[in-house]
């Protein structure tokens, strides 16, 4: 039964509608009841004034008048799709998940891939991020796993994400540019916050431009933990890796796509999917113990960070094929609710404080989005097990308790239970320390990965680099901000920075950056602010 049947034709008992003369089922109201003319609001006369009791059209234009609801504050334009997720191998010594305990298992998923800085009407193939976000219906509940395309971000503390954000799309002002992230206030940002330095790199190499969303990788960014039945953690990163491997297109080629066909990765998808060219990833995981991490040249907290997969690589543990279009792009990809938060027995959360930070974000934003608690009874967000619980009534409410108990305990003999055994048990780390607003002396290193990155790219990838900070930078009007970017490139690769250096025009090369966080001193405007003229 498609969203179609149940939504616009299928009566309470499943009988199809009454008939119109030409055999279509009839236009009704939201009411149900049967419409004569759908052509010609009711007025006096044929040309007389407009009459109030024309409650067809009333309730037709209210609902018109009320279609939109907030686009995503941040990852508004995307496309998504039904597939599954295919288990390899039992997993039990490492995850009690229910999703991981038998090989061949099947789980339905819905993915939805997007961009992350331009609003919802923009192009698929500006170079941004891509987010990849998979919902599984496991058998004990959604799993969420809310990844990026980049397995690095720019901050390491999610109170600067309304900042990272801000300065990435359109200007307050002039609101624009809709989704580029060639402008000043983003570079500007970028340029006092030297531990977004490893991100930028990926961000200006070719990743950011796939060729469709079916070559590109899948990151979940963070460290998580899997728990197993004993309560032992592992840690875990996770990793999508496309079968058909990695592509992206080159800027030219970018710039003239999106003028030709703004939804060419959405065309993609769409037609891959639907003459049965079914895109697939495998689900790969690096997994290591609190004595790896111990050993580590970086923080395994830390989100600007990898774990190289020539240090610890990958396993692959089951595959995603994708293989459904959404019948309603609305109902289902622009409803879906995605939440880091959403974890079922055996997957937990590290300390990584932009993952913790997240948790609260997507629910706080999501009730506004989706307008109140009930987003959780749209069918693409319902789990596809049983569910039981006591919340109640609320705006939208469609599952209500069913009888006079909704609480426990109560002595009725009603109502679910607590299962300790089978129960969500947070792994129970041993956690102490002052009460404090402080930076880990372990996240300071904010160049190694970055140099790592740009040295482990080919000498095409390495000019594409090139070029794309000089066409970013290029964008950027305030001189101090071009030179400000040089200074940290002077600690990544001399060349590179120089190279950048020079095809700006930039008289003289600053000194390298100091890797600290920026003083309240280097804040205020000096006279070296100066903008380009035109
Ligand atoms: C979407 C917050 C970092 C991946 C969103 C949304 C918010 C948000 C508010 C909109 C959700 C909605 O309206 O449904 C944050 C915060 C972050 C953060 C506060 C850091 C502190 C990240 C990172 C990743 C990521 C590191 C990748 C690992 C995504 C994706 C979406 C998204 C893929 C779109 C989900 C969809 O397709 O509906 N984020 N985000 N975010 N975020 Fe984040």
């Amino acid at each position: 039964v498609t969203i179609h049947d149940q939504q616009l034709h299928r009566g309470e008992g499943g009988e199809l509608h009454q008939f119109a003369e030409d055999g279509h089922d009839t236009l009704t109201t939201a009411q149900g009841a049967p419409l004569a003319d759908d052509q010609n609001t009711l007025r006096v006369g044929a040309r007389g004034p407009a009459l109030i009791d024309d409650f067809h059209f009333r309730e037709k234009i209210f609902h018109f008048d009320h279609e939109r609801i907030p686009e995503r504050v941040v990852h508004a334009r995307g496309y998504g799709a039904h597939g599954f997720f295919e288990t390899y191998e039992p997993l039990s010594d490492i995850t009690r998940a229910d999703i991981f305990q038998r090989a061949g298992e099947k789980t339905p998923v819905f993915v939805r891939f997007s961009t992350v800085a331009g609003n919802k009407g923009s192009f698929d193939l500006a170079r941004d991020v891509r987010g990849f976000a998979v919902k599984l219906y496991t058998k004990e509940g959604n799993w969420d796993l809310v990844g990026n395309n980049i397995p690095v971000f720019f901050i390491q503390d999610p109170i600067k994400f309304p900042d990272v954000v801000h300065a990435a799309k359109q200007e307050p002002d002039r609101a624009f540019p809709q989704a580029q992230t060639a402008h000043d206030t983003f570079w500007d940002f970028i340029s006092l916050t030297p531990e977004s330095m490893h991100m930028v790199m990926w961000i200006m190499s070719d990743r950011t431009i796939p060729r469709s969303f079916r070559f590109m990788e899948g990151f979940g960014v963070h460290t998580f933990r899997f728990v197993n039945a004993d309560d032992k953690s592992t840690f875990v990163k996770f990793h999508w890796k496309p079968k058909l491997g990695l592509q992206s297109v080159a800027w030219n080629e970018a710039v003239k796509i999106n003028g030709a066909d703004p939804d060419y990765h959405r065309r993609d998808l769409w037609q891959s999917i639907q003459s049965g060219n079914f895109p697939e990833w495998e689900l790969c995981v690096q997994l290591f113990d609190q004595d790896f991490a111990d050993n580590f040249d970086f923080d395994i907290l830390d989100p600007t960070k990898i774990i190289p997969e020539e240090i610890l690589p990958v396993r692959p543990i089951g595959r995603l094929v994708l293989d459904r279009m959404p019948d309603n792009f609305f109902a289902e990809t622009e409803q879906v609710a995605f939440m880091t938060q959403n974890v079922p027995p055996g997957i937990d959360f590290s300390n990584d404080p932009l993952l913790q930070g997240r948790n609260f974000s997507y629910l706080d934003t999501q009730l506004k989005r989706l307008g109140g608690p009930n987003f959780t009874h749209l069918p693409i967000n319902a789990p596809k097990c049983p569910f039981h619980n006591f919340q109640q009534d609320g705006h939208m409410a469609m599952r209500n308790p069913v009888g006079r108990v909704n609480y426990q305990p109560n002595s009725f003999g009603e109502g679910p239970r607590e299962s300790p055994t089978r129960g969500f048990r947070h792994f129970p780390s041993d956690e102490q320390g002052p009460k404090v607003r402080l930076r880990p002396e372990s996240f300071a290193d904010h160049y190694s990965q970055a140099r790592q990155f740009y040295i482990s790219q080919t000498p095409p990838e390495q000019r594409h680099i090139a070029m794309a900070l000089t066409f970013e930078l290029s964008k950027v009007e305030t001189l101090v901000i071009r030179e400000r970017m040089i200074s940290h490139l002077l600690n990544i690769d001399e060349t590179l920075a120089t190279t950048v250096a020079q095809k700006l025009g930039l008289q003289s090369m600053p000194a390298p950056a100091d890797a600290a966080m920026p003083t309240r001193q280097d804040l205020e405007p000096s006279p070296a602010l100066s903008i380009v003229e035109r």
